[in-house]
């Protein structure tokens, strides 16, 4: 018995935290036909293993005209993979394939999809701003947002 006690508490100690923090360590983002995300500003947890984000395109809009990814990198870092991301195209989904500045991405979305990605939260650093961002021809002047690690 005693050696199943001990089980159980470690179990319990390593278990917890991550069980408290499951419901905060994921966020739906929604996207819809005006061009913006419904979501300025995600919080992640030290806590947090992994992040997830579910992205959701609300609008009707098809992805040519329409399309919303979400796509994630430093502040630092967003001006430039937007930019190659144009030059990359519609058939890349506006993003330089292999791009390393990208931290974590969705794929594009036209009306009614939707897409998770999931990302390690060791590849952030506290104090480093970061943005998320469409990175669909014109769009990331409006659909983007911080990020930040607490
Ligand atoms: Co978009």
């Amino acid at each position: 018995m005693k050696p199943v006690l001990l089980l159980l508490l470690l179990l319990g100690g390593a278990a917890m935290p991550a069980a408290a923090s499951t419901s905060t360590c994921e966020i739906t983002v929604s996207g819809d036909d005006t061009m913006r995300f419904d979501t300025r500003r995600i919080e992640v947890s030290r806590q947090c293993e992994t992040f997830t984000v579910h992205l959701r395109h609300t609008g009707r809009m098809p992805k040519i005209a329409m399309g919303h990814n979400w796509v994630l990198s430093t502040a630092a870092d967003m001006p430039g993979i937007a930019a190659d991301g144009l030059a990359a195209g519609v058939a890349n989904d506006y993003l330089k394939p292999g791009d390393t500045r990208i931290i974590a991405r969705t794929r594009m979305l036209g009306g009614g999809e939707s897409d998770s990605v999931a990302f390690p939260v060791s590849r952030l650093q506290s104090g480093t701003p970061y943005r998320f961002f469409c990175s669909f021809t014109g769009h990331f002047a409006t659909m983007q947002g911080m990020l930040i690690v607490l």
